[in-house]
């Protein structure tokens, strides 16, 4: 095999990503300093109308970072202390921590094992009379089968906040051809900028959109200390704001957002077939109606073989991974209840040993691909 060092082979690389839009980031965050406007700047108007357009929906909402996001759709929802919101229990800790917050009951519930997402009738057979929200979290980069959940959340009157974080840009296609981007399809989608994100800023951001009037200008109110006009607060509210440098980082490369996807989705392409036959592991199963924006390439790898083995291997061939994640939330010490422990919740807690995510970002080279692809075959 070569010799990786020549390789540099990360999970996501940043500044190979940066150095092809070096110039128009510079001159955008320049621009940002000259002009001293580092609050709500003209930047942040223009990103949240750029965006609105690329989703095709009618509100969007910058904030302060995807947790926030989620926050403040919660604060808009009129919930009240023990209501219950439907969660995965095989997620980032953001999707259940805002909820708990916000004195709302987290329910956890299992998710797809091979989708990694949740399902309508997962979602269905976990419905109390105390139900009052759902977050479905289109996991690694595909949509939850959104058309099915809608129905059941219609049926029984349950607000649908999409977590959005590791999909922007993944669109579902309904039974009838419409075609809706991640997050637009629900009453409210919360999205994360993190830099590593597929679209990410050089810092942290977020958003929340709808298509909903009134929801849309609550939560504008709620993400600006609860005021439309300064200084008169209608409601309790949070400081969550954009910063205009995120915005313009953003405006460059939202330009750039369905590339990016394109390359991400080369990237799998290349090592699905290279990986497809191997019978210890399973490549990521497809969510139908739905694309795939691959924030994350996640297989799983079986029981036969020793994951942590694995990963120190490929790790002394110069070959990153990660585990995405190691600990279901009902197992979080920071959720930990009564009533619920281990083997309570199998398919996440197997998920959890099972998974493990290759590098994956924008700038990767056939090379790197073909080198990891040969190093897994040869484990
Ligand atoms: C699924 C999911 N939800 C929410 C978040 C929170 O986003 P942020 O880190 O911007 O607060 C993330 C970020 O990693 C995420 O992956």
């Amino acid at each position: 095999m070569q010799d990786f060092n020549s390789m540099n082979i990360q999970m996501v690389d940043l500044k190979g990503q940066y150095e092809k839009i070096k110039n128009q980031v510079d001159n955008a965050i320049q621009e940002v300093v000259h002009s001293t406007a580092f609050i709500n700047g003209p930047q942040v108007n223009k990103f949240t109308e750029e965006f609105s357009k690329y989703l095709d929906v009618n509100y969007v909402v910058t904030c302060a970072n995807g947790t926030d996001a989620l926050q403040i759709a919660f604060m808009a929802l009129d919930l009240q202390p023990g209501d219950e919101v439907i969660v995965p229990c095989f997620t980032y800790v953001a999707t259940a921590e805002v909820i708990a917050l916000l004195k709302l009951k987290p329910v956890m519930v299992e998710v797809d094992p091979d989708t990694f997402n949740i399902t309508a009738e997962i979602f269905e057979k976990a419905i109390t009379p105390k139900t009052r929200a759902v977050v479905p979290v289109h996991l690694f980069g595909q949509c939850v089968d959104m058309e099915k959940l809608m129905l059941v959340a219609d049926k029984h009157g349950i607000f649908v906040v999409e977590d959005t974080a590791q999909a922007i840009g993944s669109d579902y296609t309904f039974s009838d051809g419409t075609v809706k981007k991640a997050g637009t399809i629900g009453h409210i989608g919360c999205t994360s900028f993190f830099p590593s994100k597929n679209l990410g800023c050089y810092g942290d951001g977020g958003a929340i959109y709808t298509n909903d009037l009134l929801l849309g200008s609550k939560i504008k109110k709620i993400a600006n200390h609860g005021q439309a006009k300064k200084y008169y607060h209608e409601l309790v509210g949070v400081n969550s704001r954009l910063d205009t440098i995120q915005a313009a980082v953003l405006n460059v490369k939202l330009k750039y957002l369905d590339e990016y996807v394109k390359a991400r989705q080369n990237v799998a392409k290349a090592y699905d077939e290279g990986l497809d036959k191997i019978s210890w592991l399973q490549i990521p199963v497809r969510q139908v109606n739905s694309t795939h924006v691959f924030h994350q390439y996640t297989l799983k790898i079986d029981k036969t073989v020793n994951r942590e083995q694995l990963r120190d291997y490929l790790e002394k061939k110069g070959i990153p991974t990660m585990v995405y994640y190691p600990v279901a939330l009902h197992l979080q010490q920071a959720f930990r209840t009564e009533e619920f422990g281990k083997g309570d919740y199998p398919v996440s807690e197997a998920l959890c040993e099972a998974v493990l995510s290759l590098p994956m970002h924008t700038e990767m080279s056939r090379e790197q691909i073909d080198y990891i692809i040969l190093a897994i075959k040869l484990f």
